[in-house]
């Protein structure tokens, strides 16, 4: 069991398999870093999944797979066979940017996976192109469908940026209310690697868009979810997700594992620990480093000690995979 030192339970993994994308959306990644980190120095999905057996066997029962955009490295599907064949109960999910989804959707829910989120922040072509640099919407909705032809649960992201795509608040909530699908509004991250320029939209104001048109009540977060969940007249739940709010961490459940191995107990904090020492010496060392790291997460994220001083956060969401 991995408990933190203010009671915490961890059983939530986030793993990024690469800090690689086939977009480069203004929010996260606008210019292709100066450098990607060297292949070499990604772990192996064998070596990703000897840390993860261990985090399963110390009571890590949900994992999600990030990026990047985790699509672009080669057979994902036989990574998620590895983790959802020795451990069938795992709630196991994938983050993806929905443009690959149409190639592989069939693959992923053969090897065993249930769920998706997929990333939708506009429903304009245009708009769609020049948030991600891609000219790719038509791609994405195409993934969305074959994701949900083939089984697959799927719950899409949106992150809402100030006259950019505020206008599309009703009509992405109104597409994924019409497919089933939950809906999360993100508020935008300021980062050191996003675009200087961009604003969010408050959640307040989303909320607006939404009550224009429809009765909104909120519910009780009763998961570790980030989202705050909303249900509206007709039953449909959607939730929205406030990053400088700091009230999910006092029931934050979750670490992250980069593609090179460094092992992250918090988002908004610079602390991490390799796991890739421990590799070589098989599964007591990591299972050391593991409940290591789980003993530093610290309390709450750094905007919460640091409203004052607010500093950009330095990590890349493609590298902790957000
Ligand atoms: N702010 C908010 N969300 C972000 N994401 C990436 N960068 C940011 C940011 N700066 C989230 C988005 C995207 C997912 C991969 O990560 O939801 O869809
Ligand atoms: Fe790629 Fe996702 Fe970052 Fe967009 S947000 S650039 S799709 S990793």
């Amino acid at each position: 069991m991995l408990i933190d030192s203010f009671e915490r339970r961890v059983n939530y993994l986030r793993v990024s398999v690469t800090q690689r994308c086939n977009f480069r959306c203004r929010y996260c990644m606008p210019e292709k870093p100066f450098e990607w980190t060297p292949k070499e120095n990604i772990l192996s999905y064998e070596e990703l999944f000897a840390f993860i057996k261990v985090a399963i066997d110390e009571g890590v029962s949900k994992i999600r797979i990030t990026g990047g955009e985790p699509l672009v490295r080669d057979d994902l599907d036989s990574f998620v066979k590895m983790i959802c064949n020795y451990a069938p109960k795992i709630d196991v999910a994938i983050t993806t940017n929905g443009v690959l989804l149409e190639r592989y959707a069939k693959a992923l829910a053969n090897a065993g996976l249930k769920r998706l989120n997929i990333s939708l922040d506009s429903l304009e072509r245009t708009t769609f192109h020049h948030l991600s640099k891609k000219d790719a919407l038509e791609s994405v909705l195409k993934g969305i469908d074959a994701a949900l032809q083939a089984g697959l649960k799927v719950k899409l992201n949106s992150v809402i940026i100030k006259g950019i795509n505020e206008r599309e608040i009703l009509p992405l909530y109104e597409y994924a209310k019409s497919r089933d699908m939950e809906i999360r509004f993100i508020e935008f991250m300021e980062n050191e690697s996003a675009d200087r320029s961009l604003r969010t939209v408050s959640s307040a104001a989303i909320i607006e868009a939404i009550t224009g048109k429809y009765a909104v009540a909120p519910l009780q977060n009763k998961t570790h979810s980030a989202a705050k969940p909303y249900m509206d007249e007709d039953g449909y739940t959607f939730g929205i997700i406030e990053p400088y709010d700091d009230s999910f961490c006092k029931t934050c459940n979750r670490i992250r594992l980069s593609a090179e191995g460094d092992l992250i107990p918090c988002l908004y904090y610079e602390d991490a620990q390799s796991i890739k020492p421990a590799l070589g010496g098989g599964e007591k060392q990591l299972h050391s480093v593991l409940h290591d790291v789980v003993a530093n997460k610290p309390e709450k994220n750094r905007w919460s000690y640091q409203e004052e001083q607010k500093q950009l956060s330095a990590r890349a969401f493609y590298y902790t995979g957000g």
